[in-house]
């Protein structure tokens, strides 16, 4: 970070008080065109729970992003942007640039989905009975199943159909009187084994040939008899959190390529849902030390900030976010901790930090953007920091 940057950030907390949570949307501008540039085919639904602040989501929305939702609380930020539009205007956002994509919804919820008609994502029989039950109109995209190796997060033990199953579950769909209009999938987040998208997109590729032949074809009818579906890639796109994250130009190139080969027959739209990819490096947290003390020889920094409220992502998320210090002197391993009551609100015992730096002075943490604020808590009574956003509505 530069001088300019540290003094807008010291400058901001001047203001505000601390912890902050720094928003800078030209940085969320950037990321979104770099996504559309290198996977110019390729429509980004963002994926909001990566970080759900309206004003995020704002940026995103004038920016022509589509949505990936995952409750409907979350259906309802994006909503937010769209109430005042005509009907059929509003109608047409929901079915061309939503996607409800959790695959298990409670009753209530497809209730109130219904009148909406968004397309939503499904992965098992008993999801389509309630569906066909509680939500008739809405559009249904089947998530498979697909190799996770080497992503950070996991996702494949807890969603998708075998793709051994896809076909009969399409075959049960259609039998239902419900429309199967694509196929999503996960490679698991923070993916950094670029095979996961490989063999996902030739799974998929495999299925639409297979449902072909079983005369179940998947896709939206077309005026002219023909289909056209959908297939979703889903998240995962890596951010180079280290120097060893390998390179999104890289795994875009991969994913063009591959997408031409295997569905060039194909009448296909093809989408996916980045979260991370938009969010991460966009935010930066600043944080007070609020007590020092010397443990063991080590110097121990207590902070305004934490694992319960924006470091949560250490827990959920699998990332850390080195802290930094304003104030320019040799570092030491020094260990952080957060304000609460709670030994498990460790940040780290191997900071490299000034180990001369005193209460009140200010700790600040890049790319903390992603699953991090989402999930912060109240615990101990500590409210998550505050929200400052950087050039917005540009
Ligand atoms: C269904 C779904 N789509 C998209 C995402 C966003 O993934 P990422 O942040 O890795 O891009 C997730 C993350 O958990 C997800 O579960």
């Amino acid at each position: 970070m530069n001088q300019v940057e540290k003094k807008l950030l010291l400058d901001l907390a001047t203001k505000h008080g601390t912890p902050i949570f720094v928003i800078d949307h030209d940085k969320l501008r950037a990321n979104f065109r770099e996504f559309r540039e290198k996977l110019p085919e390729v429509q980004p639904y963002f994926a909001i729970k990566a970080n759900s602040h309206p004003e995020i989501v704002k940026t995103m929305f004038d920016l022509g992003a589509s949505f990936d939702v995952a409750s409907m609380p979350e259906f309802m930020v994006v909503h937010e942007n769209i109430k005042n539009l005509p009907d059929q205007e509003r109608q047409d956002f929901i079915w061309d640039k939503i996607i409800y994509a959790n695959t298990i919804k409670p009753v209530e919820t497809l209730k109130e989905l219904n009148p909406y008609k968004p397309l939503v994502t499904f992965d098992n029989p008993s999801e389509l009975e309630k569906i066909k039950e509680h939500a008739p109109d809405a559009g249904l995209v089947l998530r498979i199943r697909v190799p996770n190796t080497g992503s950070m997060v996991e996702l494949s033990s807890k969603f998708g159909a075998h793709p051994g199953e896809a076909v009969d579950l399409i075959t049960q769909a259609t039998n239902l009187g419900l429309g199967v209009e694509g196929i999503s999938f996960h490679v698991g987040s923070q993916c950094n084994n670029f095979d996961n998208y490989m063999q996902a997109l030739n799974f998929a590729s495999s299925i639409f040939k297979e449902a072909e032949l079983r005369k179940y074809p998947i896709g939206f009818k077309c005026k002219d008899g023909s289909r056209e579906k959908v297939l979703d890639i889903g998240g995962g796109f890596p951010v180079k959190y280290t120097p060893d994250v390998k390179s999104f130009t890289v795994l875009a190139k991969k994913i063009n390529s591959e997408i031409k080969r295997l569905f060039k027959k194909d009448n296909i739209q093809v989408i996916a849902e980045p979260g991370r990819f938009m969010v991460a490096t966009a935010c930066t947290l600043v944080v007070k030390i609020i007590g020092k003390a010397v443990r063991d020889g080590k110097t121990c920094y207590y902070l305004n900030d934490g694992v319960y409220h924006t470091f949560s992502g250490q827990v959920f998320d699998h990332q850390h976010y080195p802290l930094r210090a304003f104030k320019e002197a040799p570092t030491a391993v020094c260990a952080t901790f957060g304000p609460t009551c709670d030994a498990f609100d460790t940040i780290s015992l191997a900071d490299e930090l000034p180990d001369n730096l005193e209460i009140h002075d200010l700790l600040y943490a890049e790319n903390i953007g992603a699953y991090s604020h989402a999930s912060a808590t109240y615990f101990n009574g500590f409210p998550p920091a505050k929200v400052v956003h950087v050039n917005k509505g540009r």
